[in-house]
């Protein structure tokens, strides 16, 4: 039996394969690299010396994704691809719903037609916008988000409920990740994207390699200690853990649709992440103070007790250890991919 992963070449996706092949499942993976490349394949291999299929396809592609289907047994499918970025998901809404959505209708149809009805979902802490509590647990409410990508993941959730309230035979687990960061400790896997990065740890690395010359704090009068956002950054490969103890919940239980948030519990200031940067790996990162981002939370971050409790998962590694890995990977891939 095989799993299959969409996206399973892109940052999140090609972690959890490794980690996956190292306990001896058996792997296909589609991705069509749109944000990703052939490099990390090569990574997963070399770090567990195993083997899997690979198909270079976009997932809304029936006729190829059907093949998929037919030269493997699959028994179920992390679904890790989508779009990501917020900013360009404002500007491009049609290609967010275009990819993300209808991609996952098609996805899931062809589930049906092979009889696969277990599924792990990639989702976001997006999901919860702007709450009373900073620290949000699953019964939260879903927010509409002020961008279309927020509002993809919104949708998905909603069509996997929907779903197994058609046919309770479905088994869905919906991960709400919080703010994955960090890279594989062998300096082979990590996130590096190419252009200026959106997101606060690969800009970090970028102007620790010196391809960017300093960092902006988007802001430092929020309602935080020291004034900077506070995010729960965890470890990408907790997180890829994380997945596969999604399914193993998923293989115990009859079916059911089962949402945990991944994230440490512990938030960190954008400050405290930078500084922790800086001294871990004893390297200068010039940063200055700017204006606000539009949109940005003063706080958000999880309460992971569901996940502990009913998944045994537990985020292992420290903030050092993000700041390290990201750092060590960074060195070894200094040309964005
Ligand atoms: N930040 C900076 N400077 C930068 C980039 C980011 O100060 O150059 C700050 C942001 O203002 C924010 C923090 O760093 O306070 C983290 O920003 P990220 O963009 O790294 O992460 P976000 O929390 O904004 O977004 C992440 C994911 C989204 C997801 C969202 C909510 O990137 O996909 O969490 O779950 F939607």
């Amino acid at each position: 039996m095989s799993i299959l992963l969409t996206g399973g070449a892109g940052y999140i996706g090609s972690h959890t394969a490794v980690e996956l092949l190292n306990k001896g499942n058996e792997l296909a993976i589609i991705d069509d690299f749109s944000n990703s490349n052939e490099k990390s394949l090569e990574a997963i291999k070399k770090i567990t010396g195993k083997d899997f299929k690979f198909y270079e396809i976009n997932y809304m592609d029936r006729e190829k994704l059907e093949k998929v289907f037919e030269e493997n047994k699959i028994d179920s499918v992390i679904h890790f691809a989508g779009f990501k970025a917020v900013g360009e998901s404002v500007k491009e809404p049609l290609k967010y719903y275009h990819n993300n959505v209808a991609g996952t209708i098609v996805l899931l149809e062809t589930m049906i037609k092979y009889n696969v009805k277990k599924i792990v979902f990639s989702s976001s802490a997006t999901i919860y916008g702007k709450q009373l509590s900073t620290r949000y647990v699953e019964t939260m409410e879903r927010k509409s988000s002020p961008s279309a990508y927020g509002n993809t993941k919104i949708m998905i959730e909603q069509i996997l409920e929907d779903l197994y309230k058609s046919d309770n035979t479905w088994k869905v687990a919906i991960l709400r990740y919080f703010n994955p960061v960090g890279a594989h400790n062998s300096g082979l896997l990590g996130e590096n994207p190419k252009g200026i990065p959106n997101n606060l740890m690969p800009f970090i690395q970028k102007v620790a390699v010196g391809e960017l010359k300093e960092l902006t704090i988007f802001g430092n009068d929020y309602n935080t200690p020291d004034g900077t956002c506070r995010r729960d950054y965890l470890h990408v490969v907790d997180l890829a853990i994380g997945h596969l103890k999604a399914l193993e919940k998923l293989d115990k239980e009859k079916s059911g649709v089962y949402i945990y948030n991944l994230g440490t519990g512990s938030p960190v200031s954008v400050l405290e992440l930078v500084n922790t940067f800086i001294k871990v790996n004893n390297i200068n990162v010039p940063y200055k103070i700017g204006a606000r981002r539009e949109g940005d939370l003063d706080e958000c971050y999880a309460d992971p007790s569901k996940a502990e409790k009913e998944l045994n998962w537990k985020a292992s590694k420290t903030i050092q250890d993000m700041c390290r890995d990201s750092w060590n990977y960074i060195q070894k891939n200094i040309k964005g991919e």
